[in-house]
């Protein structure tokens, strides 16, 4: 499905992290991979990249860093001369901007949620912008749903509104230069960001009660899947969207009864 296509691959940090699989998926596929890290996780990426089918190079790449981001746009014109596609796996809230302290959360707490969870995913796509532009991009972030309120997820949801919106708004003006770009909305998944959500465990039994399909916390493979479809060619008309993998959650409006 990605055979030949030359994929920047952001946000692995664990072997859980969902950019693992969708970087293992993608190389399945086909694709040529190059990872980024960031600050003191690099050596951590760098050691969780060794177990890809074939261990990628990684970057060191702050996105909310300018230069940082500039560095990698030159090290991939130098590698790949072109970029194909990429992945923004890439959120982060202080503390205090989650876990139901949302009516007291400062603003200098809740503008680091929103430029790095939302914000960046525009300045990545941008500072890849000349790369992606060569053979037509596309660009894919990872969501969880924002169209409703969660227990503890507080600014992180809003930055994930903010994150969908930006994504409609980068397919507005990309699409005429030939770049794609979507959403995928992901269930929730065991990782290092899910551990920093409190109560993490009340979607977990969430999706146990209302997801048809059911909901596996600890396999990211079936949201690494459509990543894979919406870099690739099968989705060349597709731009804007939010596509759920979730199991179904997001189209119940109750639990299941057994
Ligand atoms: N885990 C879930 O339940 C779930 C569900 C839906 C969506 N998501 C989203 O998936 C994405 C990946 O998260 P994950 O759950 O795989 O967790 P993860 O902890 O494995 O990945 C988060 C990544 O963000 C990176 N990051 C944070 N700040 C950064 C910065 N300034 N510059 C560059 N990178 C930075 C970290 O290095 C890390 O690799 C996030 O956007 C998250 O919100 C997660």
């Amino acid at each position: 499905m990605l055979q030949g296509k030359k994929l920047l691959i952001t946000g692995v940090l664990t072997p859980q992290s969902i950019a693992f699989a969708c970087a293992r998926v993608a190389q399945e596929q086909g694709a040529e991979v190059i990872l980024t890290g960031f600050g003191r996780g690099l050596s951590i990426t760098q050691r969780t990249a060794k177990r890809l089918p074939d261990p990628p190079e990684v970057l060191d790449m702050d996105v909310n860093d300018p230069d940082q981001v500039a560095a990698v746009e030159e090290a991939l014109r130098e590698r790949w001369g072109v970029l194909d596609g990429l992945l923004h796996a890439i959120a982060f809230a202080p503390e205090d901007a989650l876990g139901g302290n949302f009516l007291d959360t400062p603003w200098e707490s809740v503008a680091t949620a929103l430029r790095t969870s939302a914000y960046s995913f525009k300045a990545l796509v941008v500072g890849l912008l000349p790369l992606l532009e060569e053979r037509g991009g596309s660009a894919v972030t990872l969501d969880f749903d924002a169209s409703v309120a969660w227990p503890g997820y507080d600014w992180m949801g809003v930055s994930k509104a903010a994150l969908e919106s930006v994504t409609r708004y980068l397919a507005r003006d990309l699409g005429p230069r030939g770049i794609r770009v979507n959403c995928v909305s992901a269930g929730p998944l065991r990782t290092m960001a899910a551990k920093s959500i409190p109560g993490f465990d009340v979607f977990t039994d969430a999706w146990h009660r209302r997801a048809p399909l059911g909901w596996d916390v600890t396999d990211p493979t079936p949201v690494a899947g459509a990543v894979a479809f919406l870099l690739s060619e099968h989705a060349r008309f597709i731009t804007g969207e939010i596509l759920h993998v979730d199991g179904g959650y997001h189209a119940m409006g109750a639990d299941l009864t057994e």
